[in-house]
């Protein structure tokens, strides 16, 4: 038999040792079970700015800022590229225990750099990208918020206080919540105030506008997708707004406009806690709280056949009512003002008031656009006042003509919801850019569109004679909501 080709093979000679471990890798230091250093190599104790004589046989907490192998060598815990703050920034450790009979006796660490280049690279190049990580992660928890609180929710008068109360008492509930609501009476400020007030706080408040995104894009807005779930889709896929809102509230704007087939998939969703992406067959579990609101009559719609009733009472779990302006009118000077103090600091101005007819006025009308369409006055107040008071005629026209048009008509009708005149673009005092008074024009053709509709989105395109893709990019570009 011959010889191996092993045998009388020396192991590696043991004064290569030192060399080898200061190739492999370069920072490496050994403690034992009490965490006093049995060796360091000298690109540590540079790295360090120490010298080997002086760190052999010291604690590593004295030796190395912000160490941990003294406690790997206690737990008998592997931590892998774990972030360790030294010399004012961040290096990758790995730290690892060692045993003799089963036993954990010390700990191995190295410092995942092996040369002053990969140093730089690291801080030129990854440092940075830790920075983006850290801004974006901030900016997403900033615009995931909610920004309102009960305490923004204004108005004294017992409906609105009654609708109030409840919200504030189910916010740490974690059953479905219903707003029902004309547009502008506050539904979103609402769902917000209850996120706000409840235990989920500090996790993301996302919003979804079932009416605003087209139908096709709905789907996987809300439950995402795997990447090549279909072309166009982005490489990596992405994440839906309830993954988005896991720990969180979901507020799903106008649930009315959600269309028969996307409903029964949400109900799934709500029923099971799960989503799944689209093209994609894993099973993502979600704990959601979802706020609906609408301004429609669901339980009509629901007769109607236009929105399943298991859907309805999944959501109809707590249902909150909130009353439109025009059944509170005791809450309009306390709401203007509040509202004029808000818009006062947007527009660097202060010490703005109202006269005693144009309050007269405010009481008188039937807001049907609710809250906003008061806000949407006053703003137009600010934009033509010259001195601090806000006069009858800044109003605009409109406010003026209904009840020029009630007093005509004798026999008055009993419906709530007076029309506003279309034609009535009230024009700037002063003479503003051409392109300006334009802007202006087809911002309040719009918003008047909205309050003959009751803030119907595709009703007011249709008035317009716009198209819908076109009508949401002006809403947009003006900040109408
Ligand atoms: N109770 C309230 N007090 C003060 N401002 C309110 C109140 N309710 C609504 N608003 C304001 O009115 C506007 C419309 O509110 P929003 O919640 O978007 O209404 P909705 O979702 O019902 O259409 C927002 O600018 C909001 O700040
Ligand atoms: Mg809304």
């Amino acid at each position: 038999m011959g010889r191996t080709v092993n045998q009388g093979f020396e192991r590696i000679p043991y004064s290569w040792h030192e060399q080898i471990i200061n190739l492999l890798a370069e920072r490496v230091v050994i403690v034992d079970r009490d965490g006093m250093i049995l060796y360091i190599n000298k690109g540590y104790c540079d790295f360090i700015g120490t010298t080997v004589d002086q760190a052999l046989g010291r604690d590593v907490q004295d030796v190395i800022a912000n160490s941990r192998m003294h406690i790997v060598a206690k737990t008998g815990e592997k931590e892998l590229a774990a972030l360790q703050p030294i010399n004012g920034s961040e290096m990758i450790a790995n730290r690892f225990p060692l045993f003799e009979n089963g036993e954990v006796v010390g700990a191995l660490g190295t410092v995942m750099f092996r040369s002053p280049e990969e140093w730089r690279m690291y801080k030129s190049k990854i440092q940075h990208l830790v920075e983006e990580l850290k801004y974006y992660q901030t900016k997403v928890q900033r615009d995931m918020k909610s920004k309102y609180s009960f305490h923004d929710l204004i108005g004294n008068s017992s409906t609105f206080l009654a609708a109030k109360k409840l919200a504030e008492r189910i916010s740490d509930s974690q059953s479905s919540v219903l707003l029902i609501g004309e547009s502008g009476t506050g539904k979103e400020l609402f769902a917000q105030a209850i996120h706000d007030n409840s235990v989920r706080c500090s996790s993301p408040f996302v919003a979804i506008n079932c009416a605003s995104i087209p139908e096709h894009l709905l789907e996987s807005e809300l439950y995402g997708y795997e990447d090549g779930a279909f072309t166009g889709a982005k490489k990596g896929g992405k994440m839906g707004q309830f993954e988005l809102a896991n720990e969180g509230t979901l507020f799903l704007d106008e649930i009315g406009d959600m269309p028969l087939p996307m409903q029964s998939k949400l109900l799934r969703v709500l029923q099971e806690k799960e989503v799944q992406r689209i093209g994609g067959h894993k099973s993502i579990p979600v704990d959601v709280r979802v706020i609906a609101a609408t301004h429609r009559d669901l339980e009509k719609m629901v007769e109607d056949g236009e929105f399943r009733q298991d859907l309805f009472y999944r959501l109809n779990v707590i249902k909150i009512d909130i009353p439109p302006l025009r059944k509170r009118k005791e809450d309009i000077p306390l709401i203007s003002i509040s509202l004029l103090k808000k818009l006062e600091k947007r527009f660097f101005r202060k010490g703005i008031e109202l006269s005693d007819e144009v309050m007269e006025k405010l009481m008188e009308h039937k807001w049907p656009g609710n809250i906003r369409e008061l806000e949407n006055v006053l703003e137009r107040c600010i934009n033509v006042i010259d001195g601090n008071t806000i006069q009858l005629d800044h109003l605009p026209l409109y406010l003026h003509e209904q009840q020029r048009e009630r007093k005509m008509q004798t026999q008055s009708i009993s419906n709530d919801n007076d029309a506003v005149s279309p034609t009535s673009i009230p024009l700037p005092l002063s003479v503003k850019p051409l392109k300006e008074t334009v802007a202006l024009a087809e911002k309040q053709a719009i918003q008047h569109a909205l309050a003959l509709t009751k803030g119907n989105k595709l009703e007011a395109a249709k008035l317009l004679e716009i198209g819908k893709t076109s009508f949401y990019e002006k809403c947009k570009l003006y900040e109408i909501k």
